[in-house]
């Protein structure tokens, strides 16, 4: 089978697409024949600085069928179609077919094709991560949230009003109309505004561009600030009287599916922005890695 490999760290152009045995299943796992793959930074990341044992299969989210199943498995049967987010430590996602559990997988939505099912799992729960586990967002508080129109933002945005908050994202100017066809109630340029002459009104600020400097400014006393990149320091928390942390995703059926019966009543949608064949995988890297893409790219497999 094909799959998008990486033997050595240092740059997007180190990946390339190999032809490797078509994996085999343990009696606790399932075999799943990939349709899409959803990107995310992290796999541009993990090429250029190495966060995962080499040589792998770069990916992590999926969208696909089940082709064969273990023993042990009663969750899932031939043929059902399936969205997950892969084992961390193994990735894998970016190939032909996969061999995974069922605790990584969640019935794919029945309103989506697969391109845009492949888009869901990491970015959607690493915001509800953020929005209900860390921020504790309630009904009728304000939200602000970074990159609004990125992958994770623009889940996040959508958690937020599902759930009755008031949310204002970070974006350009031009993804303005974008994001307010997603319900949020205004944008903050971070190109052109001057963040210090915004007053302090906000209950949570969900960062996904390590801009706590910018942002925890914004809290009123006592709100709470999530990062799902850099730590912000514990003088600028203390200095403002909030709380912070950072988080990294883990997989979780239990949310995902929640997630997928939201997405099927319409309350949550998810946009494409870009798809790229699986062999394009460096090029959909490349694109990925510019920071600018809106809502989500996916490779076509
Ligand atoms: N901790 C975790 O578990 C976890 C999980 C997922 C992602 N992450 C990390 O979170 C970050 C965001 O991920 P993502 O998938 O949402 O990325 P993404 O889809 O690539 O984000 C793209 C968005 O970022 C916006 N953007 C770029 N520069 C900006 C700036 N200076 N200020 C505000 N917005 C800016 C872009 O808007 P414009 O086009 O207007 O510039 C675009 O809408 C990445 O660093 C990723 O590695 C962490």
């Amino acid at each position: 089978m094909k799959a998008i490999r990486i033997h050595e760290k240092g740059a997007i152009d180190n990946i390339q697409t190999e032809d490797i045995p078509k994996p085999n299943i343990n009696p606790n796992q399932v075999l799943v024949k990939v349709k899409a793959c959803g990107i995310n930074p992290v796999d541009w990341k993990s090429t250029i600085y190495g966060y995962f044992q080499m040589p792998y299969t770069l990916g992590t989210d999926i969208s696909g069928v089940i082709e064969a199943v273990g023993s042990e498995v009663t969750e899932y049967k031939v043929g059902d179609q399936v969205i997950g987010s892969l084992e961390w430590a193994t990735q894998g996602a970016f190939a032909e077919y996969v061999a995974t559990e069922p605790k990584y997988l969640a019935p794919k939505p029945k309103n989506l094709n697969f391109e845009e099912a492949a888009a869901v799992p990491l970015v959607s729960l690493t915001a509800w991560q953020g929005v209900f586990d860390k921020l504790n967002l309630q009904k009728g508080q304000k939200i602000l949230v970074q990159a609004a129109a990125g992958g994770v933002g623009l889940f996040a945005i959508q958690f937020a009003k599902w759930k009755g908050a008031e949310v204002i994202g970070i974006a350009s100017q031009k993804n303005e109309s974008f994001l307010k066809s997603f319900g949020v109630d205004g944008i903050i340029d971070y190109k052109t505004t001057d963040f210090s002459k915004i007053s302090p009104d906000f209950d949570a600020v969900f960062d996904s561009m390590a801009s706590s400097e910018l942002t925890i400014p914004l809290l009123k006393k006592g709100g709470s600030y999530v990062s799902i990149t850099a730590k912000p320091s514990e003088e600028l928390t203390a200095k403002h009287h909030v709380t912070a942390s950072n988080f990294l995703f883990h997989s979780n059926n239990k949310q995902l599916k929640t997630i997928v019966d939201l997405i099927e009543q319409d309350q949550i949608k998810v946009f494409l922005d870009k798809q790229f064949a699986l062999t394009e995988a460096k090029a959909a890297l490349k694109y990925q890695h510019e920071g600018h893409s809106k809502g989500k790219n996916v490779l076509v497999v």
